[in-house]
Formats: structure tokens, C-alpha cells, sequence
């Protein structure tokens, strides 16, 4: 059988990230209730990132706690691919070891290069492109909360980065209307949002974008690796908050979330970060339940 990886929502079908969100929801009951699941019992997760992580890091480990297997955190710091191994080299290696990897990295292309030599299964645990994991737990978060996210609207309000590009994804697959405001020079790929067409708009104006939205999401205005572009990129997000007078023009019901961590008084207002229509640590939770299902998905044999 050909070995499934999950570097972009485009890894699954429609009908798979559907089933897996029926999975996820089932399993954070059965959590709930102490039944003990352990399909992994005896496989081992590596977790080779480059860049911080609290979330997306406690989440895979838990999740293999939970399932009976085991994860290793390799940082760049300890391991020879940060002292220049080819990628290539150490996708053989840990693929002999490891059952799975999940990757967290800059250049989306070299989760691609490690995946297409590696013979176990590889996770996108974010690029600079994209951020897959963290949409199975806001699509999650959207069913449990609303049923299914099929003829909605959802807002994108801010950078048009990697969140925003799983956004894109998420739209086709699961057949939303995306209205993505960004300012000028931070939208998301033209190739993304024409692959799109038909379910994504791009505008300029983050009150058009909200409008009658049955979802508000954003996310920082400087990524992790554009640290040097924070002071210019502040100034120019300045019109793209989502605070309480924004939030009042999107459906009366609308949800907000944010991958988190979020930085109050920047893209969000704390008053709609821990308002009443607030989402986000129902988001954080879910990206351990989703996450379990991706893998009991992955490694199915
Ligand atoms: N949302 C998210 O991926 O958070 P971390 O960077 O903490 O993993
Ligand atoms: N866009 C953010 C997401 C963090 C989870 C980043 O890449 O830093």
C-alpha cells in the first residue's frame, strides 16, 4: 500500500476529513468517559522541529501517550540535520526507525523533499505555507459547534499566510465561501486563491470580508521567521483587527477563532479573544482529538 502523508488538507479527500471529524469528536468522548483506546501501542512518533511550539508539540506527544506509543522530540540543536545532514539522508534513516514523523520547518519544500524519501508516513506540523493539523481542529471545532461549515461563510481577516492557505484548502474540500481581507502585498498565493476560484474571494476590506460571516478567524500579523518585519508589519495590519465593533458586523451567531497564541491589542482585542463567541480553546483542545484521528488514519494497517 502507498504510504499516506499529510503535508496539505489536499493529502485527504473530502470524505476523509469529514470521517476524521466524526473520529476525532468520538474519541475526545471516549476520553471523557476513561475508556482507554491504544491502537498505537508500541509506534513511535518523531517530532523534527525547527521552530517553537507549545501546542501543536504537546498535542502530537499526548495523543501518543494516549494511544500506547511513544514520540521524540529532535530540535535542530541535537540532531546532525542541524549541523547539515541532508534532509534526504535523515528521512531514510528515521523512516527505518519511527513509524511517523511530523515535521515542523520553514521552506514547504523540504517537508516535501523528507517525505518523498521517506517510507513512513510524514505530517505537516506547519511551513511557512501551510498548516493543515491546525484545520482539522478548527473544522472539528466549527462542526461540534454548528454542524456542518458546507454553504457558510467564513472571514479571514490579516496575513495571507500559511493559516490562511489551509483556509484556502479547507474551503474546497469542505465547500465553504472563504472572503479573505488582507492589506495590500500580504495576500495569500495567486495560485492558491485561483485553485480556489469558486470558493475564494480576496478584497481589500476587512468589514466587506466579516459581513453577515458565520466564522471570523485571524492570526498573528508577523509569523514565526518574520520577527524583523514586526514594526512594519503593525503599521501596515493597523485597519485588520478583529475587535468588538467588527464582530458585530458578521452573523449574529458567528464563531471566532485563532490558532493561537494570539497577541491582544494586535490582531485581536482581548474582549473578542475571551468573549462570548470565542472559540479558541475549544480550537487548542481539538488539535489533540484531530490529531489522534490523522494518525489513527496515517498508520492504519
Ligand atoms: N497553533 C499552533 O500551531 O500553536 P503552536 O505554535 O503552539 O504549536
Ligand atoms: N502563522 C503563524 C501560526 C502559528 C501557529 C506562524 O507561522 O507563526
Amino acid at each position: 500500500m502507498a504510504i499516506r502523508h499529510f503535508l496539505t488538507l489536499l493529502d485527504l479527500t473530502s470524505e476523509e476529513i469529514v470521517a476524521l471529524i466524526d473520529r476525532a469528536t468520538e474519541l475526545k468522548a471516549r476520553l471523557r468517559d476513561g475508556v482507554i483506546d491504544e491502537p498505537l501501542k508500541n509506534r513511535t512518533l518523531a517530532l523534527v522541529f525547527e521552530k517553537s511550539s507549545t501546542r501543536t508539540r504537546v498535542s502530537f506527544e499526548a495523543a501518543m501517550v494516549q494511544f500506547g506509543g511513544a514520540t521524540l522530540f529532535l530540535s535542530p540543536r541535537d540532531t546532525q540535520l542541524g549541523r547539515g545532514e541532508p534532509i534526504e539522508d535523515t528521512a531514510r534513516v528515521l523512516s527505518r526507525m519511527v513509524d511517523v514523523v511530523a515535521i515542523r520547518t520553514f521552506e514547504h519544500e523540504k517537508i516535501e523533499r523528507f517525505a518523498a524519501y521517506s517510507g513512513v508516513p510524514v505530517i505537516n506540523a506547519l511551513t511557512d505555507r501551510h498548516h493543515p493539523c491546525q484545520l482539522l481542529a478548527d473544522m472539528q471545532t466549527f462542526f461540534e459547534h454548528r454542524g456542518s461549515i458546507a454553504g457558510r461563510t467564513v472571514a479571514w481577516v490579516g496575513d495571507g499566510n500559511n493559516m490562511c492557505h489551509s483556509y484556502i484548502d479547507a474551503a474546497r474540500q469542505l465547500e465553504f465561501r472563504l472572503r479573505v481581507a488582507s492589506p495590500e502585498g500580504y495576500e495569500p498565493d495567486p495560485q492558491l486563491v485561483a485553485a480556489g476560484s469558486g470558493w475564494v474571494e480576496v478584497m481589500r476590506d476587512p468589514r466587506e470580508a466579516v459581513a453577515g460571516a458565520h466564522l471570523v478567524v485571524t492570526d498573528v500579523w508577523a509569523s514565526m521567521g518574520q520577527e524583523s518585519e514586526q514594526a512594519q508589519r503593525l503599521e501596515r495590519f493597523s485597519a485588520y483587527q478583529v475587535n468588538r465593533d467588527l464582530m458585530r458586523l458578521a452573523a449574529p451567531d458567528a464563531l471566532f477563532m485563532h490558532c493561537l497564541p494570539a497577541h491582544r491589542g494586535e490582531e485581536v482585542t482581548e474582549d473578542v479573544l475571551l468573549g462570548p463567541q470565542s472559540v479558541v480553546w475549544d480550537e487548542a483542545e481539538n488539535r489533540l482529538h484531530a490529531q489522534k484521528a490523522l494518525l489513527e488514519l496515517l498508520l492504519r494497517r
